[in-house]
């Protein structure tokens, strides 16, 4: 599956977006949003609540969409707009979603131009919310976000940070291009026809676990051993899956990318420490999925203090040791009956076997049930924003994902980690 390119159409085939914006002071960070959203092709509609107008005047969604805004219903009532606006829309995202909004949209109240938009959309919905923590974690809140979620709508986590005040909790919008990321990914989705059913929240319910970057392994406190991993994989993996409605953990080995939205991350160095996250994470987990390139080896001890030159110019010695094997020991001891394990392999033909011939032997030893081989000969993959792979499957299936994007190859795993639920 590829995404959709939405950047050089026509206005009259550019996706149709409604962009819901309720009155919160994230409201601001939404014409970041919009701006995202129009500039890789997307014909906008933004339609505010009359709170949302308090914190950004019409005149500049008006400006920044190229069209008329209203939060009434009042306006141009022979175009129909309450009705309209929803019917025509491919993807509404509501960025912030209040928890007054989050409230109407559960119960089907309709006393303005969004509300009434959401009553009459078709579309996939995606709400990004953004209030106080205890407004976030009250129960009523928190039964209107199950109720829309299971509707099919996603409702993305909000991230965790700095509030309106000095406070800090969760509640905060997450970064607009990180919900755009999610927006465009649901969009290409539905779009693309590879939803199955129309369900574009097919995760829903369903809690993954993945392992992202590349682990550091301490020599003393300024030099480690390292590899070149650079988590965008794994974060393609995250991001996807919240398009798809999972709850999303991702343990970041050193990854300095962005972090998706409506994920939980949980940063990581060592091995050590990665593997200590996975299995506590896993014991509720789904599926994990392993795209993390922890080291193999580490020093057998680290000193405390800097290793100095000695004036002989003698060359100190590193001992090894080797790391435990996180995804052999969760496949062969797995925490949840029915859990998904998926393994990466970067590998290299040889005179012992092709790339596929050692991909297979490693799926049979780590026990795992898919298996993403990468062919890595000449450092193809690392730090690209594309991926070739084969996914592998224990039950002997084989699927081929031609050069594409890393959001490309992350969906075709979900689908493979879905059969295998089903199956199961
Ligand atoms: N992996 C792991 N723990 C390790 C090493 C690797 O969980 N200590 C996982 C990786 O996240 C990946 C898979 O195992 O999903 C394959 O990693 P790879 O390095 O290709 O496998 P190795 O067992 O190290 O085999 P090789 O001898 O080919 O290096």
């Amino acid at each position: 599956m590829t995404q959709q390119p939405v950047g050089q159409q026509s206005a009259s085939q550019a996706p149709r977006v409604v962009l819901g914006v309720s009155g919160g002071i994230a409201a601001y960070k939404s014409c970041e949003l919009l701006r995202r959203l129009t500039e890789s092709g997307h014909d906008v509609t933004v339609v505010p609540t009359a709170a949302a107008l308090a914190f950004v005047g019409a005149p500049t969604w008006s400006a920044l969409s190229g069209k008329q805004v209203s939060a009434e219903v009042w306006h141009d009532v022979h175009e129909v707009p309450h009705v309209r606006i929803g019917q025509a829309a491919d993807l509404v995202v509501v960025a912030p979603a209040t928890a007054d909004l989050l409230a109407k949209a559960a119960h089907g109240i309709a006393d303005d131009l969004l509300t009434n938009t959401l009553l009459t959309a078709r579309c996939p919905v995606v709400f990004a919310p953004a209030m106080h923590t205890e407004m976030w974690e009250h129960p009523a809140t928190q039964a209107n976000v199950a109720t829309l979620r299971s509707r099919g709508a996603i409702v993305i986590e909000p991230a965790e940070g700095r509030l309106t005040g000095a406070d800090t909790g969760k509640g905060r919008l997450p970064d607009p291009v990180e919900i755009f990321e999610v927006a465009r990914d649901v969009l290409a989705r539905a779009s693309s026809g590879g939803v199955v059913g129309g369900v574009v929240d097919d995760l829903a319910g369903r809690h993954v676990v993945v392992s992202a970057g590349g682990t550091r392994e301490y020599l003393d406190p300024v030099r480690f051993l390292g590899n070149r991993s650079s988590g965008l994989q794994g974060i393609a993996l995250a991001r996807t899956a919240v398009a798809r409605g999972a709850e999303v953990t991702l343990v970041a080995a050193n990854v300095t990318l962005p972090e998706p939205a409506g994920v939980k991350v949980v940063r990581v160095e060592t091995t050590a420490e990665l593997r200590d996250a996975v299995l506590s994470a896993a014991v509720t987990a789904d599926a994990v999925v392993m795209a993390a390139a922890p080291a193999d080896f580490r020093p057998a001890t680290v000193s405390e203090a800097k290793i100095k030159k000695t004036d002989d110019s003698a060359v100190p010695e590193i001992d090894l040791v080797q790391n435990p094997d996180i995804l052999a020991e969760l496949s062969h001891h797995r925490p949840r009956d029915g859990m998904v394990v998926v393994g990466f392999a970067a590998e290299t033909g040889d005179e012992e076997g092709t790339v596929l011939d050692h991909a297979a032997a490693k799926l049979a030893r780590k026990g795992c049930d898919l298996l993403v081989v990468n062919d890595v000969s000449g450092g193809k993959v690392f730090g690209s924003p594309e991926n070739e792979a084969v996914v592998l499957g224990s039950d002997g299936r084989s699927t081929g994902v031609p050069r594409g994007s890393k959001a490309a190859l992350a969906h075709v795993i979900w689908d493979a980690v879905t059969s295998r639920w089903q199956t199961a």
